[in-house]
């Protein structure tokens, strides 16, 4: 007997080599290929062919979302599941997957809506009990504790729910296929059937995709491709605040954020984001200050941090970015050894830079801000506390005006905030703060008063008090 042909196959990425390497070929992933059985997938049906149809004759009633009740995630999908739709929930092993979702099945249950969760990890118990703490039991929830995929899509079919989630994709398996529960080609070939099942069923289908630094499960990269829209649930494990955020969407926009807490009774939306990040804040330590940034349609305030110490061993000096782009960090330190003055040379110097909270914030809006929490942290003065900054820092160390200039502004006033340094180009706009303009890093230096002692308000920048609305 022919023995079966194995391919090397990428588990972030999916890509096929014929050898094993340390590097995928297809995404450049270290470690990431895994040696599998290269199964045909089962004979299709043949698929009798769509004859085109004008436009105006489509009936597109059918294609509007369906809200799910829980707040966040319809504000990150626009609205709410779109019927017939497949979506990826990917995150890290007990980040919340299965209790938002759950809470989410729950919320579309209580609408009297058919709701289906396919439990591959847990039992029916385990569901049900869960369920009861987070509040989720309802007529029309129903649970169905299943591995194998033609009971997943034979149950699908038979209930037609309005959502249905499988948790996780990468426990299904189909019998057909010779490739282990979990590798790439069963986990891909699992999600095209559940495609196929919900655009029958005109189920929105919701599959949990666990990712896994091991390698040892297909991840959610592999299926991105396949479904219609992707989001990621993150997060520190340890922290309770944990963002959803849209990786792929076909049917609106990708930049809307959702925040959530995770509570003893399940995770809670936060309603006012900004000030739950600014919660645990301390005004007047060294190297911080809060930006305006904006997630999606909304603007968010964050606190960027930057540990600046002495590096006194021969070893180059360690850079470290959380939750920012470390590029940009790199080329904000270049502006900042060049333009910035007072000799702030970071050569010789760690530096750690941070946004606080998980939050990644990787607009160019933040450059200010960060180059001010460096400064503040090489010498270890605080800028005040009641100050916000944003703009974008070009090579040359000046700062450029970016967009959304006037929610930023009202967004730090709620929350307190009595001056906003901005980029001179900045257009003028009815604001409730007080907005010093700058042309560059040392101008905004100069302002925030890091250096030396001097008032605030110097000869270089001009204030710019405007009328209350
Ligand atoms: P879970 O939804 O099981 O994570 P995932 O499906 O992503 O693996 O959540 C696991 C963690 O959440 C677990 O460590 C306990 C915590 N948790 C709460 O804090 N409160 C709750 O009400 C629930 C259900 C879970
Ligand atoms: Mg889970």
């Amino acid at each position: 007997m022919a023995r079966p042909r194995t391919v090397h196959r990428c588990t972030d990425c999916g890509a096929a080599a014929s050898r094993w390497s340390g590097r995928c070929p297809g995404c450049g992933a270290w470690n990431s290929l895994v040696e599998e059985v290269d199964a045909p997938s089962p004979a299709r049906r043949a698929e009798p062919a769509d004859k085109p149809v004008p436009i105006g004759e489509v009936d597109g009633s059918a294609h509007r979302p369906l809200p799910t009740g829980v707040q966040e995630l319809d504000r990150v999908l626009g609205g709410g599941l779109m019927p017939g739709s497949v979506t990826l929930v990917g995150g890290e092993p007990g980040i919340g997957k299965s209790t938002l979702l759950l809470q989410a099945l729950g919320a579309v249950a209580r609408k009297r809506r058919r709701a289906l969760l396919v439990s591959a990890e847990e039992s029916t118990a385990q569901v049900r009990s869960r369920a009861e703490r987070l509040g989720a039991v309802a007529e029309s929830l129903f649970v169905m504790s299943e591995t194998c995929l033609p009971a997943v899509v034979a149950g699908l079919a038979e209930l037609e729910p309005a959502v249905c989630v499988v948790d996780s994709v990468q426990m299904l398996y189909d019998p057909e296929l010779e490739s282990a529960p979990g590798s790439v080609a069963q986990v891909r070939h699992c999600a095209h059937r559940l495609v196929e099942a919900a655009k029958a069923s005109g189920s929105a289908v919701v599959l949990v995709g666990h990712v896994t630094k091991e390698g040892t499960l297909a991840g959610p990269r592999v299926l991105e491709h396949v479904v219609d829209t992707v989001l990621s649930f993150e997060g520190e494990r340890h922290q309770g605040l944990r963002l959803l955020r849209a990786m792929k969407h076909r049917f609106g926009a990708t930049g809307e954020l959702g925040l959530f807490e995770m509570t003893g009774a399940g995770l809670v939306g936060v309603d006012d984001p900004s000030a739950f990040l600014l919660g645990d804040r301390h005004p007047g330590a060294s190297g911080c200050i809060v930006v305006p940034a904006m997630e999606g349609g909304r603007p968010l305030l964050v606190e960027v941090q930057a540990l600046v110490v002495k590096n006194g061993s021969p070893a180059p000096p360690r850079r470290s970015a959380q939750g920012l782009d470390p590029g940009r960090l790199a080329l904000l330190l270049a502006v900042l050894d060049r333009h910035g003055g007072q000799g702030t040379h970071f050569g010789d110097r760690d530096v750690f830079a941070s946004v606080v909270g998980g939050v990644k914030v990787t607009e160019p809006a933040a450059d200010l801000a960060v180059a001010m929490a460096l400064v503040s942290g090489y010498h270890d003065r605080p800028v005040p506390s009641d100050t916000v900054a944003f703009g974008e820092v070009g090579l040359g160390g000046e700062v450029r005006q970016v967009v959304n200039t006037e929610r930023r502004l009202s967004e730090a006033a709620r929350l307190g905030f009595r001056r906003a340094i901005v980029a001179s180009s900045t257009p003028r706009a009815p604001a409730v703060i007080r907005v010093i303009r700058v042309t560059s890093v040392t101008e905004a230096i100069g302002a925030l008063s890091i250096t030396c002692q001097a008032p605030l308000s110097g000869p270089i920048c001009d204030v710019v008090r405007l009328r209350r609305p």
